[in-house]
């Protein structure tokens, strides 16, 4: 199946390591241009060296996204750098913690606020693409009970409506805009590497929720995220697609 990627232009954000990383090397793999952040410039700039290739336009610059200025003037920067923009999949989050106001605010400028800005300032540029495509990053925090009362847990489940709600304001411009809600996806240096190494009675029970007993890795959950993004996901808007490997119980009517 052709995606028909190749030539697109997609601004992720945080995509020097886990999730994000992933979707930037398959878009690239896929033929598309892409433009992407993080805080850590060296991580940046390795990863430009790592994923670039001859055939396709790869923008990578250092930006904190709950610094709303600066993080405007670096989505203007990458859509002057990739001339335009057709994707936009805004992946940073503030992370999960127990709950406390420090969270709440965290979690709403940097999960909730950094997506709001991001397709308000590129929404005139995905308009103009024809095939305009935004993937906002939910979770499975957000659909089913989880852990305890966190912030980051609400502020998905309040991206997801953001998500359903922006796709029918802007459907008639020919732009989609979904959610995608990953389970638990483990890796290297990552929340779940961590939580087995400081609470392994909660791994376990994470991982005997899921029925075939594995998590999910980067490579598989960049696949759906790269699939709802492309133009071959057409009919797809308004979704919030729980890409879980069966660690959710409810029935999805
Ligand atoms: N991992 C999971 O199991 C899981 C499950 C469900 C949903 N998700 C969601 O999937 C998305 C990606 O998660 P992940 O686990 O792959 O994340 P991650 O490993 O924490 O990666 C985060 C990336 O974002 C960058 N970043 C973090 N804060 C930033 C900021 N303020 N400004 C710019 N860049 C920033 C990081 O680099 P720097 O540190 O250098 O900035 C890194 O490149 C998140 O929205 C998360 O909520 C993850």
């Amino acid at each position: 199946m052709d995606l028909g990627l190749r030539g697109k232009r997609a601004i992720v954000t945080g995509a020097t390591k886990g999730i994000g990383r992933g979707v930037v090397e398959l878009l690239v793999a896929e033929g598309a241009h892409v433009g992407f952040c993080a805080r850590t410039a060296d991580e940046v700039a390795e990863a430009v060296e790592s994923i670039k290739r001859p055939d396709v336009n790869v923008f990578g610059e250092a930006v904190n996204v709950r610094d709303g200025e600066a993080y405007k003037a670096w989505l203007d920067r990458a859509v002057t750098a990739l001339g335009g923009c057709d994707i936009f999949i805004p992946g940073v989050s503030g992370g999960a913690a127990m709950d406390s106001e420090k969270n709440w605010v965290r979690n709403f400028e940097i999960d909730m606020l950094h997506t709001v800005r991001g397709c308000e300032a590129l929404m005139p540029h995905l308009e103009k693409s024809g095939t305009g495509s935004i993937v906002i990053i939910g979770s499975t925090n957000a659909v089913e009970t989880f852990a305890a009362p966190m912030a980051y847990n609400a502020i998905k489940a309040g991206l997801i409506t953001y998500a359903k709600q922006l796709s029918q304001y802007v459907g008639k411009k020919l732009v989609r805009v979904n959610a995608v809600s990953p389970g638990p996806i483990y890796f290297e240096g990552g929340a779940w590497e961590m939580i087995k190494g400081t609470q392994p009675k909660f791994y376990d029970w994470a991982i005997k929720q899921v029925p075939s007993g594995k998590l999910g890795t980067v490579e598989e959950i960049a696949r759906v995220i790269v699939f709802i993004a492309s133009p071959a996901a057409s009919l797809i808007t308004g979704a919030n697609v729980v890409a879980d490997n069966g660690f959710t119980k409810r029935v999805q009517l």
